[in-house]
């Protein structure tokens, strides 16, 4: 066990005995996409944001240093409670050094809307797996409502925003459905004259519209249509933030495709824009119990209980691409260990993420010896068994933390060992994983490299 001993910057990987089944009762932490929010419209608004449930993980204290580093007062994290003394809208101050937001693209995409208002300079910049993604989908509306920004070439990060610009608001028609991008344009909505005009192809999260209206901002939501005035105020707000259900998904998935398994997940974020999972799994034959549905500062949240039974392979609805679009590892996991063919379609999101997950994860399915066939927007797999080979398999997860902890799961229906490379990044989202699995029934332990 070199976990807690481990130099920031030395790999990580996960080794995983196989076989076990998940029984128990726990809670994964809280949601990324809500305690990302929770931090920016906290410090944007007026008065004290209290917050409790955040998720302590490196891509949302990547968010929280941001707005430190532009003289926002927050007493925390401490047990998941933060203390946000709201600078207003109007109250950021110009940050010395360029912004870091780590690995994660949400902080990036949201934050660029939130400086594009703002009367000063900013660079926002990541690490390498960010600086690889597109930016352009949010620089060129951005661009459009009156902001400054360059992107290095490709439309990358780093992203040089300048400040002073009079925003406009416009009518904007996403090209492909993204939370992300709907809520940079929405948060520099809040800064535009008159109404900026969002209209998605297809539901996403709407956790931004739902805590915008908890902070006492009027938005109007019209079918796929998302609209809001600048020149409003945001007036603080408490926050319970509910247990993420992208977290969870590694334990549904693991207990959903392991007979024996008995696992309840409590207190679990069961907004319809992000239940794709149950809606897939149950599809594949899963035994998903919804139950204790109640409504916590806006959003719906539950306890799921699920039981291991036998997956089959499905067609997965284009539907539920957006409303699961985190879970695919996991559920690509579930496909391999179905009985027939899993197809999935419509999903080229998916090479855009932490990694490119279509060709990450068809890697290391292959490497445990099941057929997994690329499309340029999705996946064909061959379901069955995974390799059975007793001198154990290695896979890379890219650094991808939902890669890693989708293999880590795989180990509960291998013959042989697995090794997963570079789990390091679990942190950004999954802080406690390897603890919180092992407790369900995982044998799991970490080690650094050979
Ligand atoms: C997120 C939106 C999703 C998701 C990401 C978090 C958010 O991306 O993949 O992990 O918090 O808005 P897109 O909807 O932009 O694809």
């Amino acid at each position: 066990m070199t976990a807690s001993s481990e130099k920031p910057d030395a790999s990580l990987d996960y080794l995983i005995e196989p076989g076990g089944r998940l029984t128990g009762q726990l809670r994964v932490p809280g949601d990324k996409s809500i305690s990302h929010r929770s931090v920016m419209l906290g410090a944007l608004a007026r008065g004290q944001t209290r917050v409790s449930g955040l998720l302590e993980g490196e891509d949302v204290l990547a968010t929280l240093a941001a707005f430190r580093a532009m003289g926002v007062q927050v007493e925390g994290p401490r047990d998941g409670r933060l203390v946000i003394h709201g600078a207003g809208l109007h109250g950021l101050r110009p940050p010395a050094v360029a912004l870091d937001m780590g690995n994660s693209g949400t902080a990036m995409r949201l934050m660029a809307g939130i400086l594009s208002g703002q009367a000063f300079d900013s660079v926002l910049t990541g690490d390498e797996s960010l600086c690889n993604r597109p930016m352009g989908r949010v620089a060129e509306p951005l661009s459009a409502m009156g902001a400054h920004i360059e992107t290095a070439a490709g439309g990358k990060p780093p992203l040089r925003i300048r400040g002073g610009q009079q925003l406009r608001g416009i009518d904007y028609h996403l090209p492909v459905p993204s939370a992300q991008g709907k809520s940079a344009l929405l948060l520099a909505g809040l800064y535009a004259d008159g109404v900026t005009r969002v209209s998605e192809p297809a539901p996403t999260r709407d956790h931004t519209e739902r805590m915008l209206q908890g902070f006492g901002y009027a938005v109007e939501v019209d079918g796929g249509t998302i609209s809001l005035r600048g020149g409003g105020v945001l007036t603080a707000s408490a926050i319970d933030v509910p247990a993420d259900i992208s977290s969870a998904a590694f334990f549904l998935v693991g207990a959903a495709m392991t007979p024996g398994s008995d696992l309840v997940l409590e207190h679990v974020g069961v907004n319809p824009t992000r239940t794709g999972v149950l809606n897939i799994l149950r599809a594949m034959g899963a035994t998903i119990e919804v139950v204790n549905e109640r409504t916590i500062g806006g959003e719906p949240v539950a306890d799921l209980r699920v039981t291991g039974s036998r997956l089959r392979g499905i067609t997965i609805a284009q539907d539920q691409v957006p409303l699961a679009i985190d879970e695919f590892p996991a559920l690509f996991i579930a496909a391999a260990c179905a009985e027939g063919q899993t197809r999935l379609a419509g999903a080229g999101e998916l090479r855009v993420k932490e990694s490119d997950r279509i060709a990450v994860m068809a890697e290391g399915l292959k490497r445990l010896g099941v057929a997994a066939h690329e499309t340029p927007d999705g996946i064909i797999i061959q379901g069955g068994s995974l390799a059975a080979s007793r001198d154990g398999v290695e896979v890379a997860s890219h650094g991808d933390h939902r890669v890693a902890m989708a293999f880590a799961m795989a180990a509960l229906r291998a013959g042989g060992s697995i090794r997963v490379r570079d789990c390091r990044n679990v942190a950004t989202s999954f802080p406690g994983f390897v603890a919180l699995a092992r407790r369900a029934g995982l044998s799991i332990r970490t080690a650094g490299p050979d």
